[in-house]
């Protein structure tokens, strides 16, 4: 079994992004920028955020945190970034989700010009990505491509199931494997609630991926022999001996599919960093592109 280590993963793409930000500072050239706006005080939203800000000092990245009031309306949250969708400073607008219910998070989405639209949200990205031209990617099911790229786990003609449809990892990672490109051209199922026998679709999985938010969910019998597992589950569970009094686990029983897998990510420490390390990239690319 090997151990697929997205902490060093993410390392390597950021040790990667710094040096060419390296080469452009020292060339005097002006440098990407990315703009994270985060409305309210979601305890967890506030941990993402200053990650990122964190990741893009580190690598010299421009970077600038817009903080609001939980009750900013709607359209003073359209208004910010309308001005940022203009500011050649910044070539990457991330608005952190989820928002206030008070705010339709569709119209702000679809704010944001794709051109900087570095979470890979805006259905012009989802809808370029479905029919394979070129688009930002949604940050985590592009780590999770990464993953398989920088492991050389072939992806060509091999049975992907993903468990969970959501339109931040289920959806988009099934149509980028899905594509008949290099690093695609997979066969891909994807599972959800309805599935009245979810183990019928896991065990024929040659790669499984696991979105669906259920502590240990997948156990051993669920898999076959020498599968590839990536498991993109960050689940909360008390803990009473442990020293925050919770522990994090998997939507996969790491203990047991570790035995029967040939791949595995752990968690944490694997898709998990690859989301940030994914936003940089994009942030690059679209400095790169429409800077
Ligand atoms: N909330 C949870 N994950 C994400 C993400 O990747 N991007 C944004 N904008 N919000 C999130």
């Amino acid at each position: 079994m090997i151990l697929i280590d997205g902490k060093k993963t993410a390392q390597d793409i950021r040790a990667e992004l710094k040096i060419e930000i390296d080469r452009l500072t020292s060339s005097g050239k002006s440098v990407p920028g990315l703009v994270a706006i985060l409305v309210g005080d979601h305890p967890a939203s506030e941990i993402y955020i200053k990650s990122k800000s964190k990741a893009c000092n580190e690598i010299g990245m421009r970077t600038l945190t817009e903080k609001l009031a939980s009750d900013t309306l709607e359209n003073d949250l359209l208004e910010l970034i309308s001005e940022y969708n203009f500011n050649k400073d910044f070539h990457g607008i991330l608005v952190q989700l989820p928002l206030p219910k008070h705010i339709n998070e569709n119209k702000v989405i679809e704010a944001i010009l794709p051109k900087k639209d570095v979470d890979g949200f805006h259905p012009i990205s989802i809808g370029n990505l479905v029919i394979g031209k070129d688009a930002f990617r949604s940050c985590t099911p592009a780590g999770i491509q990464e993953l398989l790229i920088r492991y050389n786990i072939d992806t060509k003609g091999k049975h992907v199931v993903i468990l969970g449809r959501s339109n931040i990892v289920g959806k988009p990672i099934a149509n980028i494997l899905l594509q008949k490109k290099e690093h695609a051209n997979s066969i891909v199922t994807v599972c959800h609630s309805a599935a009245p026998d979810v183990s019928y679709y896991t065990k024929q999985a040659d790669i499984l991926i696991a979105a669906i938010g259920s502590p240990e969910f997948v156990k051993a019998e669920m898999v076959k022999e020498g599968v590839v597992v990536l498991d993109v589950g960050i689940n909360r569970v008390e803990d009473a001996t442990a020293k925050k009094g919770y522990r994090v686990l998997g939507d996969v029983d790491f203990a047991e599919v570790s035995h029967k897998a040939s791949y595995i990510t752990p968690v944490p420490g694997g898709v998990g960093p690859m989301t940030i390390a994914m936003l940089l990239k994009n942030t690059f690319e679209a400095f790169t592109k429409y800077g």
